[in-house]
């Protein structure tokens, strides 16, 4: 199947399987991936590093000048900061329970746009985030709204920990999950909200052939293609 070069905006909640949705996307059909919440994340572990932010998140004023220093990119490997590759240092428990106070500012969100808007500039890609096809490509010509129930999404993310050989209390991730999705749906700046001509997938009890087969057709319908 040979979709044209657009951008494919995939947007939704925490833990809805957004990054394994995208991924598959963009290897399904020869696109880019690129994952906004990377960028929050690095702005995060930049501001922790540099105790710019406490650690009941007071963020200093100083980190909107000091963001004029970091350059965050993409490599092969994953997210980097300069030389370094972070995409392990930005995984943390303690980076992903800081990072919504940071993605509220509005500085911050205006230094992440910029840098996506660059990276996307060519089009052919996938990028997932919260505001992808509402804020930052708002003329994506394809965009997907992710949901799932909050169960699953605990269930997925603590499953996510425990392979990776963390020993999380469910109770807790549920915890983090809630406070994280009432920060990005209220917070003032491009809150997290389905774009009007989004089209939402629910994935709660698909599996990642159906979710393939359900975008193709998405793609398929919109352009005409086969
Ligand atoms: O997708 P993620 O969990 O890696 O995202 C990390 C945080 O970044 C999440 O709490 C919300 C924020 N984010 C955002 O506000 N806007 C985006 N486009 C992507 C992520």
């Amino acid at each position: 199947m040979k979709v044209p070069d657009i951008i494919i905006a995939v947007d939704g909640y925490s833990s809805t399987g957004k990054s394994t949705f995208a991924k598959l996307i963009a290897k399904e059909f020869d696109f880019l991936y690129l994952d906004s919440g990377a960028l929050y994340r690095g702005v995060t572990l930049f501001a922790r590093e540099r105790k710019l932010i406490s650690a009941d998140n007071v963020i200093d004023p100083a980190l909107e000048g000091a963001l004029a220093s970091l350059d965050l990119h993409f490599g092969k490997e994953g997210t980097f900061m300069g030389e370094r590759c972070i995409e392990k240092d930005i995984r943390t428990l303690e980076v992903s329970s800081q990072v919504s106070p940071i993605a509220a500012v509005p500085y911050v969100r205006a230094f992440v746009d910029a840098k996506l808007r660059e990276f996307g500039e060519k089009g052919r890609i996938v990028m997932d985030g919260r505001d992808i096809g509402t804020t930052v490509f708002p003329d994506a010509q394809v965009k997907v709204f992710m949901t799932a129930s909050e169960q699953v999404r605990a269930q997925r993310r603590y499953d996510e920990m425990v392979a990776k050989g963390e020993t999380p209390a469910f109770e807790d991730v549920l915890a983090n999950l809630r406070e994280r999705d009432y920060i990005d749906s209220h917070r003032e700046t491009s809150p997290l909200r389905r774009a009007a001509d989004a089209f939402e997938l629910d994935n709660s009890d698909m599996s990642l052939t159906e979710e393939i087969a359900w975008i193709r057709g998405l793609i398929q319908g919109k352009f005409g293609i086969l």
